[in-house]
């Protein structure tokens, strides 16, 4: 297809505004799935991003279009590039905004725009996509659409006539933003004789082809069975197929400026085939990468654990099996005195993290405990040494110079009544105050540099209870800078319990340590013993509570009494024990770790 017949765009919207839906209904529009065999919500494969209701990975669909025009009909090639729809992922955002032209902006009509749309209209913005903008769900009772036309016009500089209004959902509107698109979405522009680049902005693991890596191609051509080169390792690979997808794979002669397809090289592992890369000919190669790749870099570090040790193998192997399909996942294998053998893993952030985990349970069966998410530390001692510290239990000793942790820059959207809620909860967090924007007069967009470490465990909780779920957040990473840090140790008598230890705000250690100690010592049975139960930092205790020692006469009640029953009483103690840790001297159930390391 010449360029001039070619447009690539992508949909951003926020989670349940109706992207789903609405590529459904353009597929039908276009024929490419009819009716009938409309399968729901074609383009989110994955069992999990249907539950969750959220889109993971990105993928790409091939639609033609008639457009009426003076000299009759003229058919067009859509390609719709998928974009994920969470802040985790935003680096393969970028990356399926950078593989088109367009971006249709699409706000549900009641509930207007939302954080996350908003940053990846920023997003869209930077890579001079054209916006379209356009108010989904209009059919509903409740849509408003003559006030949130008024929004998206003063965001994006436009007049609120030129916002297209849709609904997914019954079809209205649809041909006439299909139209839209091929009118306004510039073609795409490349040079055919030159060697060929192209674009990765997805890679996906298939059990029977291996990975599938989508991309568009920038200059050149590519063909089946010519040999590639992905240039950011030098790596090549024979191109056994190459195609479009519409909506199934159909294998293609080439592509060529301007499409969006996919290609199978038989690679194994994600991490050969990298979004964000560029594919090249192996024997006409580019001299030049295209700019914007990145290596995936996690943000969020935990420890995972199988409840029973012996799984720990089955543990091995599923990550080894993630892996494939998830090249941003890093583990390492890690031992922990409390909790066994595990693994420390890397993740994007906590959704990742939730996303992560919840396969692992599910699709293999494993019973995990995870230790509480932490981010990397940079910390220097003052002999000179540096540490990157992924790990609380594996903080430095030694007299710490400084420490530093990644921030972030967070978007919050949210009606102008909760400015005050927001602000002290940022101020809590030790957020900064960037900047704010009135959006219309009821609704105010807030900007704040925040530590991702305060934010990665319950901030979008407690910001949604602070005001009535009706806030909207989104950040990305911004570098890092130095703090007044400290690591805390929980001991149980005397030992250091290292799933316990934290870094924290020096500030905020001493809540820490009351928080642990106190559910620590509910959690944890009394023994023949008094148990001193203290969070320290270095040497120097901050918290204390105490584990009284059983009561002798409770036992002593069994002795001569009723033999079947202190039979019972043993066989029950030593079920017990089997799910007991031993710290120090000190029984600690199972159950009480799990609890203790719960994030409620
Ligand atoms: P993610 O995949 O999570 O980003 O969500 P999405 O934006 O793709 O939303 P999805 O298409 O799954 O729609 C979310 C909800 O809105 C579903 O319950 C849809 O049935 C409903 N919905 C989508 N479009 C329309 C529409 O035009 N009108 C009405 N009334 N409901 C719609």
């Amino acid at each position: 297809t010449p360029p001039e017949r070619i447009r690539n765009f992508c949909i951003i919207a926020h989670i349940d505004h109706g992207k789903s839906t609405l590529a459904d209904r353009m597929l039908q529009e276009t024929g490419v799935v009819d009716q009938r065999h409309a399968r729901a919500q074609y383009l989110d494969r994955m069992d999990i991003e249907r539950e969750r209701g959220i889109t993971i990975k990105s993928q790409a669909v091939r639609m033609p279009w008639a457009v009426q025009g003076e000299a009759g009909d003229s058919t067009y090639i859509l390609n719709m590039i998928d974009t994920p729809g969470h802040v985790d992922f935003t680096y393969e955002v970028s990356r399926s905004l950078a593989a088109g032209e367009g971006a249709v902006l699409l706000v549900d009509a009641a509930q207007g725009i939302e954080a996350q749309t908003l940053a990846n209209l920023y997003l869209a913005m930077e890579n001079d996509l054209t916006i379209i903008p356009v108010l989904n769900k209009i059919d509903l009772p409740a849509a408003q659409p003559e006030k949130y036309a008024e929004e998206l016009a003063g965001l994006i500089g436009c007049d609120p006539a030129e916002v297209l209004q849709v609904s997914g959902k019954t079809g209205v509107g649809v041909p006439a933003l299909l139209d839209t698109i091929v009118e306004l979405v510039p073609q795409p522009v490349g040079d055919p004789d030159a060697p060929a680049r192209a674009m990765i902005f997805d890679s996906v693991y298939d059990t029977y082809r291996g990975v599938v890596t989508y991309v568009r191609v920038v200059d050149g051509e590519l063909s089946p069975r010519e040999r590639i080169t992905m240039m950011s390792t030098r790596a090549t690979h024979e191109l056994l197929e190459i195609g479009v997808i519409s909506p199934e794979p159909v294998p293609s002669k080439g592509l060529g400026v301007g499409e969006v397809g996919y290609l199978i090289t038989g690679v194994k592992d994600v991490r050969q085939s990298k979004v964000g890369d560029t594919v090249t000919g192996e024997r006409n190669q580019a001299a030049q990468a295209l700019g914007g790749y990145k290596e995936p870099r996690p943000m969020v570090f935990s420890g995972l654990y199988p409840i029973d040790g012996s799984d720990y193998p089955i543990l091995r192997d599923a990550l080894d099996r993630l892996k494939l399909n998830d090249a941003a996942l890093v583990y390492e294998p890690e031992t922990s005195a409390a909790l066994g053998f595990g693994f420390r893993v890397g993740f994007l952030g906590m959704l990742h993290l939730e996303i992560v985990r919840e396969r692992l349970e599910r699709e293999f069966d494993l019973d995990l405990i995870s230790t509480l998410p932490n981010v990397e530390y940079d910390v220097v001692l003052d002999d000179g040494s540096t540490f990157e510290v992924t790990n609380p239990s594996e903080f430095p000793s030694g007299r710490v110079a400084s420490i530093t942790e990644p921030i972030v820059r967070a978007t919050i959207l949210a009606p102008s009544e909760f400015i005050g809620a927001i602000m002290e909860l940022c101020q809590n967090r030790r957020g900064t105050l960037r900047g704010m924007d009135y959006l219309s007069p009821e609704r105010v967009e807030m900007r704040y540099t925040l530590p991702l470490a305060e934010i990665v465990f319950d901030f979008f909780d407690a910001l949604k209870s602070r005001t009535r779920g009706y806030a909207s957040l989104d950040y990305e990473p911004d570098g890092s800078q130095e703090a007044d840090l400290v690591k805390v140790d929980i001991l149980l008598q005397g030992d250091t319990v290292d799933a316990f230890s934290a870094i924290v705000h020096r500030d905020k250690a001493y809540a820490y340590g009351v928080q642990m100690a106190t559910k620590l010592k509910e959690l944890i049975p009394r023994q023949q013993f008094e148990v001193p139960v203290q969070a320290a930092i270095g040497s120097r205790v901050i918290a204390r509570e105490t584990i009284r020692a059983i009561r002798k006469d409770v036992l002593a009640k069994c002795y001569g009494g009723d033999i079947s029953r202190k039979r019972k009483l043993l066989e029950k103690q030593k079920e017990g024990k089997k799910r007991m840790k031993m710290v120090g001297s000190v029984e600690v159930p199972q159950e009480a770790f799990i609890a203790a390391l719960s994030q409620d």
